[in-house]
């Protein structure tokens, strides 16, 4: 009989949002869609199909582990984010391996030397318990949030020009996890809630797909016979600088005891795409991405709310990232995070 551990030792929490809606990837990519998306910056190109390539193996993984640990659960609010956190990666890691398997057809069949070794260090990891992989989960997920954070706030330096249908699926992606950022980390304190096994998770989770994504980036490089040119060098330590210092805040938050992902509010980007996907038709294709505009906009037309326009909205001023740094430093403190806001803002917006 399964053992049932939650109704002694945890209390759920509402999340930032109402509800983990779980969408269709309703896009195709071009057949012929050239891997190195991003002309003028390869690296970028490379850094993100290294980080998809590893989807397919890490995404199985967390939506079978967490349906696993179901059973061990009574927090039946907590059970419906669990199947909906694991319906929202099981879409994604589909959408990657179409993604991937263009990426190596078009040029960089040498990817699937990379995925070998992924697909037998993630076996390894199904053998090891089930606490360490929730801990896993728990800690991957909660630097998936200064990713995602990077990747939505710098959408603009990272994305210009690339090909809309690559940066859409990531930024969708980037929506969904921000959706569902809490559902690991209380899966794992559900199920267990001891800190050491947690923080070695959050080392061992980020580390382990970074490290994959980085192999990737480097296999197509050295494809493209750009490893030994100190330009492209140059290039590599720059973005993947800029990835680890964004990344960096949310890591070490997440090292703290005391930590919970509901710490950080969403993006405004993120809300104004939740509140356009809802409005948008059923069994449409999605709207693509205009990476040629300097706002780099969400893909639905919206009506302005509250006098604001919706692209005024997501469009961050300087002041604004300035006091982004302060709160980022003062939370690894242990400050409160005074972004945190109004929880009724998503819902809110949702049946606007
Ligand atoms: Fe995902
Ligand atoms: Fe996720």
């Amino acid at each position: 009989m399964a053992l049932l551990v939650s109704a002694r030792t945890y209390n759920y929490q509402p999340k930032l949002v109402d509800k983990i809606v779980v969408r269709e990837f309703a896009f195709e990519f071009p057949q012929d869609l050239d891997p190195v998306w991003r002309r003028d910056n390869p690296v970028i190109a490379h850094l993100f199909n290294g980080l998809s390539l590893v989807k397919p193996y890490l995404e199985p993984h967390l939506a079978k582990s967490t349906l696993r640990a179901i059973s061990h659960i009574d927090a039946p609010e907590l059970i419906e984010d669990m199947r909906d956190f694991s319906a929202q990666e099981s879409r994604h890691f589909e959408c990657h391996r179409r993604l991937n398997e263009i990426l190596k057809s078009n040029g960089y069949p040498e990817l699937a030397r990379v995925e070998e070794r992924m697909a037998r260090s993630y076996k390894r990891l199904t053998k090891k318990s089930l606490r360490t992989q929730l801990a896993y989960n728990a800690g991957f997920e909660c630097m998936t949030n200064g990713f995602t954070n990077w990747m939505i706030n710098k959408r603009t330096k990272l994305f210009a020009g690339g090909s809309p249908h690559v940066v859409s699926f990531f930024l969708m992606h980037a929506v969904e996890e921000t959706e569902h950022k809490t559902v690991a980390y209380d899966a794992y304190m559900a199920f267990s809630g001891k800190y050491w096994p947690r923080a070695i998770g959050v080392i061992h989770g980020s580390f382990h797909v970074l490290a994959f994504s980085l192999m990737g980036m480097f296999t197509a490089l050295k494809k493209d016979r750009q490893t030994g040119k100190p330009r492209s060098m140059f290039s590599v330590v720059r973005e993947v600088g800029s990835m680890v210092g964004h990344i960096a805040p949310y890591l070490l938050r997440a090292l703290l005891p005391w930590h919970n992902p509901r710490c950080d509010d969403d993006p405004q980007w993120v809300k104004d795409w939740i509140r356009g996907h809802a409005a948008l038709p059923k069994g449409v294709m999605l709207p693509l991405i205009d990476t040629a505009d300097p706002a780099m906009p969400v893909p639905f037309a919206l009506d302005p709310v509250d006098g604001r326009s919706v692209v005024g909205q997501s469009d961050r001023r300087k002041g604004d990232r300035r006091r982004d740094v302060v709160i980022d430093v003062a939370a690894v403190l242990g400050f409160p995070d005074r972004r945190v806001g109004d929880r009724r803002a998503t819902p809110e917006l949702a049946i606007a």
